[in-house]
C-alpha cells in the first residue's frame, strides 16, 4: 500500500517554487465549483485584474494561462509569430536560450543577439542587430534567473518601439519582487509564472498583450501553431461576452492565484519590492562577509536571486545535499556554463524573510566551519 504524501517542510530558497503562505494552501482546498460558474468568472475577473495592477498595465487582453512560466512563453511567441516572420531573441542565459528553442518549430525566423552570461545585453549590441533586418519581434529576458542578471529595459525598449517592432518580455522571475511596468516600458507582450516572487504553486503564467499585439493576432494569415495556447480562444474564455469553454480551466489553482495576489497587494508593491532589496542586501552582506563573491556586478544583480561562486575546493552537489538534509533548505545549482561554478539563492515572496536568511547564513557558517 503506497502511503500518504508526507513529504518535508523545506525552506525552499532556489529559483523557484518559493514558500507558499498558507492562506494560499487553505485557498486551495475550497470547494470546486464549475469554470463556467458565474461565481467562478466572477473571480477570474478578480485575478484579471489584479494581474493588470502586478504588471502596471491597462492591456484589456491580460489573463493567466493553464501552465507553467514556459507555457507564457510559449503563448507569446506562438500567437504572434507566423512563418517567415523575422524574430530577434536577445540571450544571456537559459531563458534565452529556451526562447531560441521555442521559436524554431514557428517556422519564423531567428535572429539571436548573445551578450556574455552574467552580464547584461548592452542595448548598442541591439540597436546594430535591429539596424540590419527588421524584425516583428524583440524578445528579452528581464531577470535571468540563470545567472541572477537584471536586464535594463527602457532603452532598448525605445529601439525596438521606434523601429516599428513588438516588444516582447519574460518576467517569470521579476514580477512581484522588482518593478515590472509594461505600460511605462512599451511592452507588447509580457509573461510570468506564478511559483516565484507571487508565490502561488507552480502551475500558471499570468500574460498581458498590448493593444498593438492585438492587432497583429487579429491580423494572422495562418492559424496559431497551438491549439491549447491559441489567444483568439482563451481571450474568449477570460474576457469575452459569452465566455465560451476553451479548456477547464484549473479552479484550484485559480483560487490559489487569487489568494496570493491578495497577499500582494494587501502589502503593496512597492513595499513588497523594498523588502526584496533589502533582504537582499542583509543576505549579500552576510554572505560576503563569510568570503562568498558575487558573480553578478551590483548594479545589475536581481534581489530575488543571488548568484554566488562555489568557493574552490568545495563539493557543489554534497554542499547542496547536506543542506537539504541535514538543515531542510532548498538552494539552486548553477546551469549551464555556471553548473558546478555557482549557487543560485532565492528570495521570493514568502521564501524573502529575515527568517530564510538567518537559517541559510547559520546552516553555511556551520557547513563551511
Ligand atoms: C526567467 C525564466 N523564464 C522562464 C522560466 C520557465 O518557467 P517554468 O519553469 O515555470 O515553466 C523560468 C523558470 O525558472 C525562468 O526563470
Amino acid at each position: 500500500m503506497i502511503k500518504e504524501l508526507n513529504p518535508s517542510t523545506r525552506i525552499l530558497m532556489g529559483p523557484g517554487p518559493s514558500n507558499v503562505h498558507p492562506r494560499v494552501l487553505k485557498a486551495m482546498s475550497t470547494p470546486l465549483i464549475g469554470h463556467l460558474d458565474p461565481q467562478f468568472i466572477q473571480i477570474m475577473d478578480e485575478v484579471k485584474e489584479m494581474t493588470r495592477q502586478l504588471f502596471q498595465t491597462n492591456n484589456q487582453i491580460t489573463s493567466v494561462i493553464s501552465g507553467t512560466g514556459s507555457a507564457g512563453m510559449e503563448t507569446c511567441f506562438v500567437n504572434l509569430l507566423e512563418p517567415g516572420d523575422e524574430v530577434m531573441v536577445c540571450v544571456n542565459g537559459v531563458f534565452g536560450n529556451l526562447m531560441c528553442e521555442i521559436v524554431e518549430p514557428s517556422g519564423a525566423k531567428l535572429i539571436r543577439v548573445d551578450a556574455p552570461w552574467g552580464k547584461p545585453v548592452d542595448p548598442a549590441q541591439v540597436k546594430e542587430a535591429i539596424e540590419k533586418s527588421s524584425p516583428k519581434v524583440v524578445a528579452i529576458v528581464h531577470a535571468e534567473t540563470s545567472t541572477g542578471v537584471l536586464q535594463p529595459l527602457e532603452e532598448i525598449s525605445r529601439m525596438v518601439n521606434d523601429a516599428g517592432s513588438l516588444f516582447l518580455v519574460d518576467t517569470v522571475t521579476s514580477l512581484a519582487g522588482t518593478q515590472v511596468k509594461a505600460d511605462d516600458w512599451g511592452i507588447d507582450a509580457i509573461y510570468s509564472g506564478s511559483q516565484k516572487c507571487i508565490s502561488a504553486p507552480p502551475g500558471l503564467s499570468p500574460v498581458s498583450f498590448s493593444q498593438e499585439a492585438l492587432k497583429t493576432m487579429d491580423s494572422r494569415k495562418t492559424r496559431v501553431q497551438s491549439w491549447y495556447l491559441d489567444m483568439s480562444m482563451i481571450r474568449n474564455y477570460w474576457a469575452g461576452a459569452k465566455r465560451a469553454y476553451h479548456h477547464t480551466g484549473p479552479i484550484s489553482m485559480i483560487y490559489s492565484i487569487h489568494e496570493a495576489l491578495r497577499i500582494v497587494f494587501e502589502e503593496g508593491l512597492e513595499k513588497r519590492f523594498e523588502r526584496h532589496y533589502r533582504n537582499h542586501k542583509i543576505l549579500r552582506d552576510g554572505l560576503e562577509a563569510m568570503g562568498f563573491e558575487f558573480l553578478v556586478a551590483p548594479e545589475y544583480r536581481l534581489p530575488m536571486l543571488n548568484a554566488i561562486r562555489i568557493p574552490a575546493g568545495y563539493d557543489d552537489a554534497l554542499i547542496r545535499s547536506r543542506l537539504l538534509n541535514e538543515y531542510n533548505i532548498e538552494i539552486g545549482a548553477g546551469l549551464g556554463e555556471f553548473a558546478g561554478k555557482v549557487w543560485r539563492i532565492g528570495l521570493m515572496g514568502e521564501s524573502c524573510t529575515l527568517n530564510h536568511i538567518n537559517m541559510l547564513l547559520g546552516a553555511l557558517k556551520t557547513i563551511f566551519g
